[in-house]
């Protein structure tokens, strides 16, 4: 009866070497309260597990059921942070033991380990992770789309160097971060597909001779396929550097943006104003109205950043087979995770309750000759070579500048002398000057994805349109994974009932 006792205390493992460890020890080495996270999906696993076990003849009937309602009820335990086991792994098996005895729930981690366990865990939580984040990044595709369509017609500059360059509109801004979060979408949408493969049943590296079946646990849990080679569905971590890769660019994508916001909220630029309930007031001045949340946003780009170089700095030196160093990558996922759906989730209604000051953008645009590539370029639809355009433009602006004028108040007599060496008609230059306005401007930019009008109508049209596509892809995942979940859940009670 010895082995009986030395099974049903929680720590399991430690048959081998005698001794159990000391508090500091088992610190050192636990992953139990990092590994909540994960819980839930270990207890699916090995659900789906058994059950492949009880199918190929490998369990017993009443086996299986003793199992299957063990795990049954650990799904509203909450685990003991402090226990003594090692990781969730070891906890969930001696609680199932506990509940089930060992002759049948000793039976739970036949042909698998901990080392395939622990990568299909991570797998599926990665999985769900994809399908929030893309839905996430949906929902602000979509309110930037929607917040692009109230301006369209919203002047402001556009900055090269956070300087002034051409004129533009306010949904082209928009709409670019649109674009930049569309390829963050995608990004996930692919690396789901390398995440969605069952390591389970590849044991601890080698496979195993018990005749079980790798597919129909990966059916069961809603995979696509399996990771093949066991030697490599247990030691790769390289799903996960591809996911927090694909989250580090989202968030610098999701930084730069509020780096915008912040820029723009300034008193000296005043082009948005955020709302109260996103703002953070200082301690001390009363008059102030802190951009928090997209500060927040930057400091918490670089955590992610970090946790991407930890995690690759951990993998790049790891002889192939599953290495403890591993068991320390998890916080940094989870963490990634957790950062960037909050980011997105507070995002989303700080664009939907800002203040757009269109006075102070448009006066911005008029002020400072944005207009003039648009005059030259009228001049080249005139034939006139564009560097002599240039150089006829440059020399306008440079008198304008210091008369402290508009272009438009140039004098014949003034562009007549400056543009002389040209020999291009003062007349012609003046009439376009005349007739140019940012407005004329931007009706007639009209290469393709360019701040003009008619650009900014299609664009957006066309981004509703792949929004929707982009959705109806996400909630057919987020359904197959529902539905095999289901499905094991029914298999699950029919089992447990018989
Ligand atoms: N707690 C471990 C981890 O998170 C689980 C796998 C342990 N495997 C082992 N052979 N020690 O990675």
């Amino acid at each position: 009866m010895l082995y009986i006792t030395i099974l049903e205390s929680m720590v399991m493992y430690r048959s081998r070497l005698g001794n159990d460890l000391n508090k500091i020890t088992l610190d050192y080495l636990s992953s139990i309260s990092e590994d909540i996270e994960i819980a839930l999906y270990d207890i699916l696993g090995s659900q789906a597990h058994v059950i492949m076990l009880y199918e190929n003849k490998i369990i017993t009937k009443t086996e299986v059921k003793k199992i299957l309602s063990a795990l049954e009820s650990l799904k509203k335990e909450k685990f003991d942070k402090k226990s003594d086991a090692e990781d969730i792994h070891e906890l969930i098996e001696s609680l199932v033991i506990k509940k089930a005895g060992t002759a049948s729930g000793g039976k739970m981690h036949t042909a698998r380990s901990r080392n395939d366990q622990v990568s299909l865990d991570i797998r599926m939580k990665i999985r769900d992770d994809i399908n929030v984040l893309c839905n996430c990044l949906l929902d602000t595709i979509e309110t930037l789309v929607s917040l692009a369509k109230q301006h369209q017609k919203t002047v402001m500059p556009l900055y090269t160097h956070l300087q002034q360059a051409q004129a533009g509109v306010f949904s082209h801004y928009l709409l670019a971060y649109a674009d930049s979060l569309f390829r963050d979408v995608d990004r996930l949408y692919v690396t789901y597909g390398r995440v969605n493969e069952s390591p389970l049943g590849a044991g601890p590296i080698g496979g195993t001779s018990i005749p079980i079946d790798r597919q129909s646990t990966a059916k069961m849990l809603g995979f696509k396929g399996i990771v093949e080679n066991s030697i490599d569905a247990t030691s790769t971590r390289d799903f996960v550097i591809e996911y927090v890769s694909a989250v580090a660019i989202l968030m610098t994508n999701l930084s730069k943006i509020a780096e915008d916001f912040v820029i723009w909220s300034t008193s000296e630029f005043s082009f948005i104003e955020l709302s109260d309930e996103i703002s953070s007031p200082s301690s001390v001045m009363p008059q102030k109205k802190n951009p928090d949340i997209l500060e927040l946003t930057r400091g918490k780009t670089s955590e992610v950043i970090g946790h991407l170089m930890a995690i690759l700095a951990t993998v790049k030196g790891l002889a192939t087979g599953y290495g403890r160093d591993l068991q320390q990558i998890k916080p940094a996922i989870w963490s990634t995770s957790k950062i960037s759906i909050s980011t997105l989730l507070v995002l989303k209604p700080m664009l939907l309750t800002l203040r757009v000051n269109e006075k102070q953008m448009k006066k911005a645009a008029e002020g400072n000759y944005l207009i003039a590539l648009d005059v030259a370029e009228k001049l080249v639809k005139n034939g006139i070579p564009f560097r002599t355009s240039y150089k006829i433009l440059a020399q306008l602006v440079q008198r304008a500048y210091r008369a402290k004028k508009q272009l438009s108040k140039l004098s014949i007599a003034e562009i007549k002398q400056l543009i002389k060496e040209t020999r291009v008609d003062p007349k012609l230059v003046s009439q376009i000057i005349q007739t140019t306005s940012i407005f004329s401007s931007l009706k007639e930019r009209s290469s393709e994805g360019s701040s003009g009008y008619e650009e900014q109508k299609r664009m957006i049209g066309n981004r509703i349109k792949k929004v929707n596509a982009y959705r109806t892809g996400t909630t057919k995942r987020d359904n197959q994974v529902i539905t095999a979940f289901a499905n094991l859940s029914k298999k699950v009670k029919v089992l447990m009932k018989e």
